[in-house]
């Protein structure tokens, strides 16, 4: 039996598929490749030394996703296939819900008719909207400020009420922090096409001479240099957190949501510096005004998913940014 991935050529899939192989699992990638290169299918290939197949479909279209589960024995799905900008959900609203929630509802309609119930769900730390006190606990009370955030709340409702309708069905709602790194490799990482929205590559660019300066927003915020504060997690500590959340759904009915985080925060300037110092290279930023919607802190309360996933993050921030540096380095050398 495999374990579906839908997303799994994106960046964080690409890491969960590589760390799905190398303990043996089977691995299926779903992915229309509208946020990644096909080439990342070979690279997951390399590392893991094992081959899997891919099928290029929307997780929207219903008859590709009812295909996949009609061509294998699919035991449980690792759901990430989705869109990820909040501004751009400010802009077009109903992407986001067509591609997030739509795509959710046809994937679990396949998985209910299959059989299949036995889902991981990317959710993120947005659910928790721009009210404190932090760090944030699973039982905090969910409110997003932006239709991305709004998707993840109406999945895990909709997942909660599928549980409710059907007790066998087995579910985890993964809420990820700040995921950023690399795999060690250096072959994977985050390669958006397009402008990249989130951090990470941004300071990885600038860092390489491809942009001039890294804008960063807000330097007036109530914290010890005035930058904001977030909870940034190595990519590949992650991707244990859903091999931790897969083996615990083995032997658990429910829906239940974990956080996914190092339950330490860092400031953007910390993490520019710490980058800085890992590749060497001097990072010009400008400070501008905060951007609407942008909480001053969040960090993970990460009890709960240690408790009872027995899962906890083991890699430092500069290993992050030294992860991070390698691929973008390994982007670079393959772009000549
Ligand atoms: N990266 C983060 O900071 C972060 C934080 C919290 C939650 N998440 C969630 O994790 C998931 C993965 O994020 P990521 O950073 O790897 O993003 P990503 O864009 O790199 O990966 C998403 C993948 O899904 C694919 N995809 C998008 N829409 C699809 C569709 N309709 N059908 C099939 N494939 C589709 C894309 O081609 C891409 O390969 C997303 O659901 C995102 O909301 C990400």
């Amino acid at each position: 039996m495999a374990i579906l991935v839908t997303g799994g050529a994106g960046y964080i899939g690409s890491h969960i598929c590589v760390e799905l192989l190398r303990i043996g699992e089977d691995v299926i990638v779903l992915d229309n490749f509208s946020n990644a290169k096909p080439e990342v299918i070979g690279r997951i290939k390399q590392i893991a030394g094992r081959d899997f197949p891919a099928r290029a479909a929307d997780v929207r279209h219903e008859a590709a996703v009812r295909q996949v589960f009609a061509d294998y024995d699919v035991e449980a799905v690792i759901h990430l296939a989705g869109l990820k900008a909040v501004g751009e959900s400010q802009v077009l609203p109903l992407r986001y819900y067509q591609h997030n929630v739509a795509g959710a509802l046809v994937l679990c309609a396949a998985m209910q008719e299959a059989g299949c119930k036995t889902l991981v769900f990317s959710s993120s730390a947005t659910v928790y909207g721009a009210e404190g006190p932090v760090p944030f606990r699973e039982d905090h009370p969910l409110s997003a400020v932006n239709p991305y955030g709004r998707t993840k709340i109406m999945i895990e409702q909709i997942l909660r009420d599928l549980h409710a309708s059907d007790s066998a069905w087995r579910i985890a709602s993964l809420r990820y922090f700040n995921p950023i790194g690399a795999h060690e490799s250096g072959l994977i990482g985050e390669d958006p096409l397009g402008t990249p929205n989130n951090l990470l590559p941004c300071i990885a660019q600038v860092a390489a001479g491809r942009r001039p300066r890294l804008t960063v927003y807000g330097g007036d915020y109530d914290t010890a240099d005035g930058a904001a504060v977030r909870d940034y997690v190595h990519v590949a500590d992650l991707a244990q957190g859903h091999v931790s959340a897969l083996t615990y759904l083995r032997g658990y009915t429910g829906a239940e949501a974990f956080n996914l985080g190092t339950g330490r925060g860092y400031s953007v300037l910390e993490l520019v510096s710490a980058f800085a110092a890992v590749s060497g290279r001097p990072i010009p930023y400008v400070i501008a005004p905060r951007r609407a919607g942008d909480i001053a802190v969040c960090y993970a309360d990460a009890a709960k998913a240690e408790k009872i996933l027995g899962w906890r993050t083991r890699r430092s921030l500069r290993q992050m940014c030294a992860d991070a540096w390698r691929f973008t380095r390994t982007m670079l050398e393959t772009a000549k």
